[in-house]
């Protein structure tokens, strides 16, 4: 008999998707480039509905019609080529998935190109690293409308569930959309892991509290509103003793990687003229972190003694502080969403995508549900900061938000996403931020003109030299 679906790549994310649609009753025909990968798959981790193939045209051979192919590869000119391999292959109607962590404009080029041949694809977004890929991630798929119920039913059966049993795959929109909506999910993770990482600094250096009572302190905000994904594994971070004694995370270097996609979103938010400064502080968060000169810049610049704030209060000024800027990085992060949905044309629904980030993937969080109520309030919130929840919250966390930049600031501690949040939220309430005269002075100089409050229309000054030269 035809199989139901097949996976091409067996590396982690593949071989473990093909593992989670097997264990929900489907047949999967498995293809790997090179050959040992799926060997080695086949040997180590058989399943009776899971058939492996060495050549792409008997993979091919074997699936039901219209064929649907799950490319679970590395993003980038891998994609391409496997698409060219395929193409030719391929008959009119059948469905092309993209499961990687693919650039979304290359997905709307992508789809376009599959379009000319009659072949449907789908760019998806995947959250939730290995564990996920085998035991439920959250699915982001993006691309046909009209044929997505065929694949539809494959993947609401492995995606994650959330506490209302609801699966967390929905489909996003045309094209790009489902990429889209997985790589600011990635920008949002950057800036959930960057407060963390700044409250963990906080607490450590203006709190005097080591790695246990970190640990502690997080497994208990673990258990309120804050309660999430991140803050659940730093609080095992924390309490994981090294062999060689003390924590094994005082033997990791200093210094974060990234793969790009957090990038991606802080590039795609200047495209689009909208402000996710917490994202883009996460961004350079850990390009600071390897920052050349660094070793340099610790001897030479001078930094204020810590004055420690040991207390309850402190660290309950902390947890304020980091769930205010939380809201902030997801009305951030939502605003961009909101900007690309009209620039690309996707009607995104932007509750619906809550709703899918509540299990499964990175950022999976209570918190969630809040945003999804708000959407289902008022789907065309101007910002998720105008709910009233979230505004309430707001108020009521803006305090322990400005006194613990004040202390970080006073003793030296670098928090970006902190700062970040404040100054947006600044900025958006301030009622005088000093456009006036950003806007005389390209006047004076470029006669760019500027619009009055007294009167409509446009205006230039003939701008005087008051002082002599
Ligand atoms: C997910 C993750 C996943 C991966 C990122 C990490 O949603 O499952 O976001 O996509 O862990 O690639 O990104 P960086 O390497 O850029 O931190």
């Amino acid at each position: 008999a035809l199989h139901d679906i097949g996976v091409v790549g067996m590396a982690v994310m593949g071989s473990n998707l093909a593992l989670n649609m097997a264990d929900h009753g489907y047949d999967v025909s498995v293809y790997n480039y090179t050959p040992d990968l799926t060997e080695q798959f086949l040997q180590e981790r058989p399943h009776e509905k899971i058939t492996g193939y060495f050549e792409l045209k008997d993979f091919l051979a074997s699936l039901k019609r219209p064929r649907k192919i799950m490319l679970m590869i590395m993003a980038g000119a891998p994609v391409d080529s496997m698409l060219d391999q395929l193409l030719p292959l391929l008959d009119t109607g059948d469905i092309i998935i993209d499961g990687g962590n693919s650039y979304f404009g290359d997905t709307r080029r992508r789809y376009d190109r599959c379009r000319e041949d009659g072949i449907h694809f789908y760019g998806m977004g995947i959250s939730g690293g290995e564990t996920g890929a085998r035991r439920g991630p959250a699915i982001m798929p993006g691309g046909n409308k009209e044929t997505y119920p065929e694949i539809q039913p494959i993947y609401e059966a492995i995606a994650a569930k959330a506490a209302d049993g609801k699966p967390c795959c929905t489909y996003i929109g045309e094209d790009g959309a489902g990429h889209y909506v997985k790589m600011v999910h990635n920008g949002i993770e950057y800036a959930d892991m960057q407060l963390i990482a700044e409250a963990y600094l906080l607490l450590k250096y203006v709190g005097g509290y080591d790695n246990a009572a970190i640990s502690k302190i997080f497994h208990e905000w673990n258990q309120g509103e804050l309660k999430s994904f991140l803050i659940g594994i730093a609080a095992d971070i924390f309490a994981e003793d090294d062999e060689a004694g003390g924590q094994v995370l005082d033997k990791i270097v200093d210094a974060a990687g990234q793969k790009g996609t957090g990038r991606w979103t802080s590039i795609e938010s200047m495209k689009q003229g909208v402000d996710i400064s917490m994202i883009t502080a996460a961004c350079n968060a850990r390009v600071m972190s390897n920052a050349l000169g660094r070793a340099k810049a610790r001897t030479c610049i001078e930094m204020p003694a810590l004055s420690h704030q040991h207390g309850d209060d402190f660290v309950e000024a902390v947890r304020q502080s980091l769930y205010a800027a939380k809201i902030v990085a997801y009305a951030q992060g939502f605003s961009l969403y909101k900007s690309a949905s009209e620039t690309y044309d996707w009607h995104l629904d932007y509750g619906a995508i809550a709703s899918i980030f509540r299990a499964g993937c990175i950022i999976q969080a209570e918190f969630l549900t809040k945003i999804t109520e708000a959407y289902d309030k008022n789907p065309d919130l101007d910002n998720l900061l105008f709910d009233d929840f979230f505004l309430a919250k707001i108020n009521a966390n803006q305090g322990a938000l400005r006194q613990i930049i004040g202390l970080a600031i006073a003793n030296g501690l670098p928090i970006p996403a902190f700062s970040a949040a404040l100054q947006y939220l600044d900025a958006y309430s301030s009622p005088q931020v000093g456009a006036n005269l950003i806007q005389a002075l390209r006047d004076y100089f470029g006669a760019h003109t500027f619009q009055r409050v007294d009167k409509e229309g446009t205006f230039h000054h003939h701008w005087h030299e008051h002082y002599t030269k």
